[in-house]
């Protein structure tokens, strides 16, 4: 068994994924850059290890069953365990996403990618993260998957979206069932908003960095054995559901 804190980063070739694996391989972690593009990861890998990590590339499409078992296949050869599963991968679904001309495919590859590919790969790595003294869930959600915020008045939830927002609402609510199903183990499971950074994802038009938005993500994954679980928090504490 490996000693060294193993930790697997979805989606962590470039964005806040990468600066995610970058900022917890600053720990002395080993990271599993999981990315489905074999070039991209490699590139990835090459980069944080010339930046000092520990970093070991999965290959990993979280919407495809056959590449999910496989990268847990691969971690647990790696390590024989995992700590820390970052479920950071992400889209949007598509361009049109009002709710009155969008196509269906749109909202179909969000949920695809954004819930059932965080489902998918939990399942897969539960049995290595069991093995872990301290096991952490963290999964990238967004402050416009906020119902509350969605439905206050002059609350900033960015553009209307029938897809991506709704399916980051739908993972925050998949977050809470499975803190509610592993309330019991030392597994905590939590949603973090890493704030609008400027990332591929809309086209760079944040006003945050990749690296702060990896912020939280890099609270919720080295929460002490008594923090909490099934929680939504962004830098400046809890967000509304
Ligand atoms: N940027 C923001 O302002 C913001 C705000 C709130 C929440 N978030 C969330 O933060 C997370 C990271 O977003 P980002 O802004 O860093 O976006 P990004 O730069 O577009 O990165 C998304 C990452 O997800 C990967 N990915 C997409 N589909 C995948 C799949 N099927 N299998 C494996 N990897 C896949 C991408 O890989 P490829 O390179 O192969 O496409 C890429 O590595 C997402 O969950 C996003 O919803 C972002």
């Amino acid at each position: 068994m490996n000693e060294n804190t193993t930790a697997l980063v979805t989606g962590a070739n470039k964005g806040i994924g990468y600066e995610i694996a970058a900022g917890l391989g600053t720990l002395g972690w080993s990271i599993g850059v999981g990315a489905r593009d074999d070039r991209r990861r490699e590139a990835a890998v090459e980069k944080l290890r010339a930046a000092g990590v520990d970093a070991f590339g999965v290959p990993l499409d979280v919407t495809d069953d056959v590449s999910v078992t496989a990268a847990a296949k691969l971690v647990e050869e790696h390590a024989g365990r995992l700590d820390v599963l970052v479920n950071n991968a992400g889209v949007t679904g598509g361009m049109d996403q009002l709710p009155t001309t969008a196509n269906i495919e749109t909202v179909r590859t969000a949920v695809e990618t954004n819930v059932y590919g965080v489902i998918r790969v939990t399942n897969a790595m539960l049995p290595l993260l069991r093995r872990s003294a301290s096991p952490r869930i963290v999964n990238m959600s967004s402050s416009v998957g906020s119902l509350t915020r969605q439905s206050t008045p002059g609350a900033e939830t960015g553009p209307i979206a029938v897809a991506y927002a709704p399916s980051k609402t739908f993972l925050n609510a998949v977050t809470v069932q499975y803190a509610k199903e592993l309330r019991d183990t030392n597994i905590l499971i939590n949603a973090g908003c890493p704030g609008f950074c400027a990332t591929d994802l809309n086209g760079f038009r944040g006003v945050r960095t990749p690296e702060q938005g990896a912020a939280i993500a890099l609270h919720l994954a080295t929460l002490p054995d008594d923090g909490p679980t099934g929680g939504f928090f962004e830098d400046d504490g809890v967000v509304p559901w």
